[in-house]
């Protein structure tokens, strides 16, 4: 399959990273489907999909026709089924292997033979994903950052099957989406996720052992290595309970140096987990 057999594009999940993928998937012109469990989630996702075309439009990135057909290229379901016909699909489901597996096995049984299959994963094993499937070589990681109509990278991971006309493809449809791509094997973490986590981590820790306060924590990273958010509202705004699953990922295949922070982790039992709850390690309106 070549890039311009993809005109159907199927999401898996219409969480922050589900619609901001369905989203620009559906503003470089393709028909996208994005399915949820509930009626309730799929709403929620195209409540962020028109607040996030809105921005775009008001800061003339895309006109406000352009908006509108790219909102309605999107149809949603809660039937996976409805995903049948669609010739590339990314998963973008809860970091939870189980869960990954059973939407891989029936997205197996749902697809074409040839419909490449994708994972959002941040941290999980591709190649176990794909264990599940009839056709390990159509899968690969297609790992997007949040917020997705705003970030420039996607990280193509390399499963132990994946075929080199799959990786390919995953290039070509990330660049299509104006996205620039790099490749990663698959390990823990991949690249990105393997160098932020501990980041993070590190952030915490600091503040926890009262090296500076938050704030200057933060100003010192942004001011002293120009990255646009420092460690404490970098972990906020990627959501605190994501951050300790991953870390705990990390922690659990790589060893104790990826030991989460003791402060995430009881950031995450308060459930205090950043923006999206309003509170995390700053208030938020
Ligand atoms: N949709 C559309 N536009 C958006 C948007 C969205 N979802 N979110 C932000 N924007 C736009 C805003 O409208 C704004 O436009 P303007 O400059 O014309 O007003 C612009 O982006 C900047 O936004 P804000 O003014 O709200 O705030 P910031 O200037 O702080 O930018 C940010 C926000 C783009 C998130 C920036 O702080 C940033 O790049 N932070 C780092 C994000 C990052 O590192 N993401 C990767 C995390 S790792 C990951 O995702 C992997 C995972 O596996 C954990």
């Amino acid at each position: 399959m070549q890039l311009d057999d993809i005109d159907r594009v199927g999401v898996v999940g219409a969480g922050t990273m589900g619609n901001g993928i369905a989203q620009v998937a559906a503003a470089s012109g393709y028909d996208v489907v994005m399915r949820d469990v509930e009626q309730q989630f799929v709403s929620a996702g195209f409540d962020d999909i028109d607040e996030s075309l809105g921005r775009l439009v008001a800061r003339d990135e895309l006109t406000r026709s352009e908006a509108d057909r790219a909102r309605d290229r999107i149809e949603g379901t809660t039937d996976l089924a409805d995903l049948s016909d669609c010739d590339l699909v990314v998963e973008a489901v809860t970091e939870d292997m189980d869960v990954k597996q059973s939407v891989f096995e029936d997205l197996s049984v749902t697809c074409r033979t040839e419909t490449v299959l994708a994972t959002n994963t941040s941290t999980l094993s591709i190649t176990t994903i794909a264990s599940v499937v009839d056709r390990p070589e159509r899968v690969l990681g297609l790992h997007f950052m949040n917020p997705v109509p705003v970030m420039k990278g996607v990280e193509v991971v390399v499963g132990e099957k994946t075929g080199t006309d799959t990786l390919t493809l995953g290039h070509a449809f990330a660049k299509d989406l104006g996205k620039e791509t790099w490749e990663a094997d698959d390990k823990p973490g991949f690249v990105v996720n393997r160098v932020l986590m501990p980041w993070i981590n590190e952030g915490i820790r600091a503040y926890d052992e009262g090296v500076a306060g938050m704030a200057d924590i933060d100003r010192g990273l942004t001011l002293g290595t120009n990255v646009p958010m420092g460690p404490l509202e970098l972990a906020d705004h990627i959501g605190l309970d994501v951050v300790l699953d991953a870390s705990e990922t990390l922690h659990e295949e790589l060893g104790d140096r990826y030991k989460p922070a003791y402060l995430l982790k009881r950031k995450v039992a308060a459930g205090d987990l950043g923006k999206k709850t309003g509170t995390g390690f700053y208030e938020y309106e």
